[in-house]
């Protein structure tokens, strides 16, 4: 059954353009949603079901992107878990957990399941995972990898729509604070120890970069 999910996975995302949110994240979603249910509880199968199914509508937002892919995937997703013979009470806790995983759509979802995915799609976004979804996001959209004076936004506004290293301040840094979950909480933390690592080292080399030659 979940095998058969699964495929249907990478049948749609495989060989579309992801912009970093390949099908390799969704099955990182779907481990990380089994380690978190682990501790938490939920319903494993639900839980795994909605993380596979999560992103299936971001290649239509790729080609359209006024379209909102939670709302597309949860479209998506009652033929799919049908055709897997997913059991059928359990279909309308699948689609809530994909259509509030987004969590910059500002609703706390109501199911523990719905709240493990959210907290698991944001974990597998910060990190160096974070960093390298980052990279490869902005490099798809042609977007710059830091402001060319003031980096680290020091004297301006953050703007992580223009800059990579904007997106990684404004945004990754501050993961952890917005976990539902104890264990995605702690996650979070440890990874985010790792980003600011990352961002310290990458200050120093763009500083010594700027430097002039006789200062
Ligand atoms: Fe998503
Ligand atoms: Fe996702």
């Amino acid at each position: 059954m979940m095998k058969h999910i699964e495929n249907s996975l990478r049948n749609i995302l495989e060989n579309t353009p992801s912009a970093g949110h390949d099908v390799t994240h969704s099955l990182r979603v779907r481990d990380l949603c089994m380690h978190l249910a682990h501790a938490e509880g939920g319903d494993i199968q639900v839980l795994e079901a909605a993380a596979l199914l999560h992103d299936i509508g971001r290649p239509a937002e790729f080609r359209d992107p006024a379209a909102d892919h939670a709302v597309i995937s949860a479209q998506l997703a009652p033929d799919i878990l049908s055709g897997a013979g997913f059991p059928s009470r359990k279909v309308p806790a699948v689609v809530y957990a994909i259509q509030h995983h987004r969590y910059s759509s500002g609703v706390l979802p109501d199911t523990l399941e719905a709240r493990i995915l959210q907290d698991a799609d944001r974990l597998d976004i910060s990190g160096a995972l974070g960093a390298a979804m980052t990279f490869a996001y902005s490099g798809a959209l042609n977007r710059n990898l830091y402001h060319s004076s003031d980096p680290l936004a020091e004297h301006r506004q953050l703007d992580g729509d223009t800059y990579a290293l904007d997106h990684i301040l404004s945004k990754l840094l501050h993961l952890p604070c917005s976990m539902h979950t104890v264990t995605a909480r702690m996650m979070a933390e440890e990874r985010t120890r790792f980003l600011d690592r990352f961002v310290e080292q990458l200050a120093g080399e763009i500083t010594l970069c700027r430097r002039q030659p006789d200062e």
